[in-house]
């Protein structure tokens, strides 16, 4: 079920995210397959390329990733990711968040990454090496699962402008598709 994403500044984003229990029995049980149904249908409605459990307001260490978008063509689930290293320098790269929608940054992520991972079937951990935009997604996400944002103005008046845009991005949105109907 597509289900509302919290919005910077909730604090609940600022949550540490507890880990998921890894017994295959909650697993592959109704209430962690329906979380992880629940983040693929709101990240591809929200036009998403990953989304972590704490953005619906699910305090678990567990995002989606799909790089291909609304085309849902690459659906992958990480449950405990950690990252085990960090290769190849950082680079500037234009990063958004579902939490902070009308909102793009440069942000210096690593271009590649090893992952490691709960897999869903068996409970056992598995290993990844992501590059690219797999990388910057898993970077940004994992960052999710320890209360972290992409984005951390300190100054008031810039939380404030922040805010203001975000508000006023969800404001026209909103109004596009009431026209739209
Ligand atoms: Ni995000």
């Amino acid at each position: 079920m597509n289900k509302p994403i919290l919005l910077y500044p909730n604090t609940i984003l600022r949550d540490v995210s507890a880990p998921v229990p890894t017994d295959p029995d909650y697993l592959l049980g109704p209430e962690f397959r329906s979380l992880v149904t629940d983040l693929f249908e709101t990240m591809y409605q929200g036009g998403g390329v990953g989304l972590a459990a704490i953005q619906i307001g699910v305090p678990l260490r567990v995002f989606v990733m799909d790089k291909t978008g609304a085309q849902a063509k690459a659906p992958q689930v990480f449950i405990n990711p950690e990252i085990v290293e960090l290769i190849d320098e950082s680079v500037e790269m234009d990063e958004g968040c579902l939490s902070f929608p009308g909102v793009l940054e440069k942000v210096k992520r690593h271009t590649e990454v090893i992952v490691k991972s709960v897999n869903p079937q068996d409970g056992e951990t598995k290993t990844w090496q992501l590059t690219a935009l797999e990388a910057q997604i898993a970077q940004h996400e994992i960052e999710h699962l320890d209360g972290d944002l992409f984005l951390n103005p300190t100054s008031v008046v810039a939380r404030d402008i922040l805010k203001r845009k975000i508000q006023k991005y969800v404001r026209l949105r909103a109004r596009y598709e009431a026209n739209k109907r």
